[in-house]
């Protein structure tokens, strides 16, 4: 990363790293901040030279610039070194044409930051064993990366089209994903791989569908270049099983993205809360980061959303993008340290149980990031 240098007693000041915020709606601002919050506690520690700015998306981009994703916001994001988003959705959109929903929003900018692989790791965390609907047994040591395919299949596959000239109306979508599309995400999940356990998961649903089996095709090719990786292929109602009932099977999964979308809902219920889970997502242009959770109106404003998924969401910015490991690695620790010392945010306390705000939580984070 850009950081600030010093040389034969000149300051060099290179430009600083700089991040485009995009808080969105619901709880998307309220986890914003805390990640913002404890972004500004890591750069102090770690003397990183940072800049964000922030521009509307979503719900609040249409509100304010009758799009969801407004011409200033696309601007940013292509020209900025990192994206982080909050999250998007608002009941009140729910009556307006599809072009126009706060998650078209979220896809175009997906789409035109090419991020293809979201890469959505999920690990049980010994403090918050309770909290998993799960036995603590069948859930320890629960550690694997989701890597979705991002950008293309049913979420972007033309024609779409809802036609009502018939007597009754017909709709479709397309289910589309050409070679290169499964050959270089599959290419990302490999290398992840390499890195953690060496063992990857593809899911499908190649006994029925199409591009399942050219899926599970393309990702063989891959996996020859890596005989060191293991590759196992599955179905995905199986998938959906095994995640329960051994989730410690499990190290990187990789799947398409209606698939990985859904998994990733099963896989935040496993740890605890879908406010834990953190993502990175990865492509050719800007990286952007956001937590897997969405705009979850019913908590907006009220300080009861868990800002964890956040800020683990700019560890992952600042380790994939910034090249920050240590400052990431020191967010991760201070959220365990947190966790550890049996700070909870109201979803995962159990009765009984001292609940803290999002301010409180994030606040504690600050604090541990500080004691080295
Ligand atoms: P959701 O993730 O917003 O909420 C699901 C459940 O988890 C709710 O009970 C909610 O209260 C809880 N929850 C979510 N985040 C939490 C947090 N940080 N702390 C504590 N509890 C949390 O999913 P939903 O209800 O299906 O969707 C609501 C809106 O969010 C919809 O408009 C949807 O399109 C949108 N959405 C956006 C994103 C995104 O921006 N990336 C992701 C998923 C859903
Ligand atoms: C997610 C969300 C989005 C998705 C929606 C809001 C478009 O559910 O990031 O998991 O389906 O990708
Ligand atoms: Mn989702």
């Amino acid at each position: 990363m850009k950081r600030q240098a010093s040389y034969g007693g000149y300051e060099l000041k290179k430009s600083p790293f700089r991040i485009a915020v995009l808080p969105g709606d619901g709880i998307g601002p309220d986890v914003t901040a805390a990640a913002l919050e404890v972004l500004d506690g890591v750069a102090d520690r770690f003397q990183l030279s940072i800049e964000t700015e922030s521009y509307p998306v979503g719900w609040a981009a249409v509100e304010e610039a009758d799009h969801p994703l407004p011409p200033e916001t696309r601007r940013a994001v292509l020209e900025a070194d990192a994206v982080f988003l909050g999250a998007v959705g608002d009941p009140k959109a729910d009556e307006l044409p599809p072009e126009l929903r706060p998650e078209a929003g979220l896809l175009e900018l997906r789409k035109i930051l090419d991020c293809f692989a979201n890469l959505r790791p999920a690990r049980a965390i010994a403090a918050l064993e309770d909290a998993s609907p799960l036995r603590s047994e069948r859930v320890r040591g629960m550690d694997f990366l989701i890597v979705r395919e991002l950008s293309s299949g049913l979420y972007y596959g033309e024609p779409r089209f809802v036609d009502r000239s018939g007597e009754k109306p017909v709709a479709v979508n397309t289910l589309r994903y050409t070679w290169e599309e499964i050959h270089r995400v599959a290419r990302v999940a490999f290398d992840a791989a390499r890195k953690r356990r060496g063992r990857v998961v593809s899911v499908d649903k190649a006994n029925v569908l199409e591009t399942s089996r050219l899926w599970r095709e393309v990702v063989s090719e891959v996996g020859a270049d890596f005989p060191d990786v293991e590759l196992e292929h599955m179905l995905v109602d199986r998938a959906a099983m095994e995640l329960i009932l051994r989730p410690g099977h499990f190290d990187v999964i990789l799947t398409e993205n209606l698939f990985g979308d859904i998994l990733s809902d099963e896989a935040g219920a496993l740890t605890g809360s879908i406010g834990l889970l953190a993502s990175a997502s990865l492509g050719t242009k800007a990286g952007l980061y956001e937590p897997v959770h969405g705009s979850a109106p019913d908590l907006a404003g009220k300080g009861l959303a868990n800002p964890l998924a956040a800020i683990l969401s700019m560890a992952l910015l600042l380790e994939h993008s910034a090249e920050e490991g240590e400052a990431a690695a020191a967010i991760v620790g201070a959220v365990e340290a947190v966790l550890a010392s049996g700070v909870r945010s109201p979803e995962l306390a159990r009765p009984g149980e001292k609940v803290s705000s999002t301010q409180e939580v994030t606040d504690h984070v600050t604090r541990a990031l500080q004691i080295r």
